[in-house]
């Protein structure tokens, strides 16, 4: 049963953080939209929010964070991110910054990519609720994909219901609309998301913004990218390696050495998916084979990024 406490009740607050360290999912206030949280550090907790958003793909999530001095632990600083977070933070910004390569956010949450989507709210029941964790929490807005974001913690319960362990009430988020993203292009910041701060302000502290919009073709490989593709080529619904392929498995039918879950779990599987085909793309062999995944649940949405890192590139 959901259960829904009280944002700035103590004792409902760590009950929210001990459900979010158990790997439970959390829906909870900040001044932008509720967000749907989970353990950003735990592959499978992050997966079992694209299974509650019932999301057909995976996109990368927004990590956040109590305080400005963690970002170091898991991104790196540029001098243009410093001054945007010095001035919106905390508050409605989302940074993208480059991943430290000993980045402890699970590669679900960044959706495979060399980059980390970072905010540290403003909201006093989030920044406490982060505070007691002491964890980076992974948060979608709490509704289910293709829905609009929910403001007060009514709607969420009406989206999500029995989908999530537990909902904290802080009453109706002040600002309505998701955070601004912003993204860095040879340390340059660029729009990728309009949202609760304003072009105006940021380019107040910035000068000229570039506007990238949502999903577009990354003019910068690597940088902007939207998705994750591994070098080697891939081949969907094998049923064996073929030549010099390497095969990735699922199922109990598959060598669980290079399995994304041997037992046949999509929630793992999607935890594992990341992670896997990078190790495979740096392993031996020339292709990768991919055993057929069921189109089901999470199935879906790794399918969907499958077909994407399968598909040729220019
Ligand atoms: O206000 C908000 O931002 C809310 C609250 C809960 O914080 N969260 C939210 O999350 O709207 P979500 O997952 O619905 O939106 C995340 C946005 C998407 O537009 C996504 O494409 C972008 O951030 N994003 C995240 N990581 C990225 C990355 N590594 N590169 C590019 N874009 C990224
Ligand atoms: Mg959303």
């Amino acid at each position: 049963m959901t259960r829904i406490g009280r944002a700035d009740l103590a004792a409902d607050r760590e009950a929210a953080a001990a459900l979010l360290r158990a790997g439970k999912l959390v829906a909870f206030p900040t001044e932008t939209v509720y967000g749907l949280g989970a353990d950003a550090t735990n592959g499978a907790a992050v997966a079992a929010i694209f299974a509650a958003k019932q999301r057909p793909a995976f996109n990368p999530l927004i990590a956040h964070l109590a305080a400005v001095d963690a970002v170091g632990e898991f991104a790196v600083w540029n001098d243009a991110a410093r001054a945007l977070a010095q001035a919106f933070w905390p508050g409605a910004l989302t940074l993208v910054l480059p991943r430290r390569d000993d980045c402890a956010i699970a590669l679900i949450a960044s959706a495979g990519l060399d980059s980390v989507a970072l905010r540290v709210p403003s909201h006093p029941d989030a920044h406490a609720l982060l505070a007691s964790v002491d964890r980076p929490i992974a948060a979608p807005s709490a509704n289910r994909s293709g829905r609009i974001s929910p403001t007060t913690a009514a709607h969420v319960r009406d989206e999500l219901g029995e989908d999530v362990d537990m909902i904290l009430d802080g009453g109706p988020c002040e600002i309505g609309l998701e955070s601004t993203v912003v993204g860095f292009r040879n340390d340059q910041p660029v729009l990728l998301r309009p949202g609760g701060i304003a072009m105006e302000q940021l380019e107040a502290v910035t000068g000229a913004l570039e506007m990238v919009e949502e999903g577009a073709a990354p003019s910068s490989p690597g940088q902007l990218a939207s998705h994750y593709a591994p070098a080697k080529p891939l081949r969907l619904n094998a049923t064996e390696a073929v030549g010099d392929e390497i095969l990735m498995g699922f199922g109990t039918a598959f060598d669980p050495a290079t399995n994304l879950s041997p037992a046949g779990d999509l929630i793992e599987a999607a935890a594992n998916l990341f992670a896997l085909l990078r190790r495979l793309d740096r392993a031996p062999g020339r292709g990768i084979a991919v055993a057929p995944i069921p189109e089901t649940g999470l199935g879906r949405a790794i399918n969907d990024r499958l077909r994407r890192a399968a598909a040729p590139r220019s």
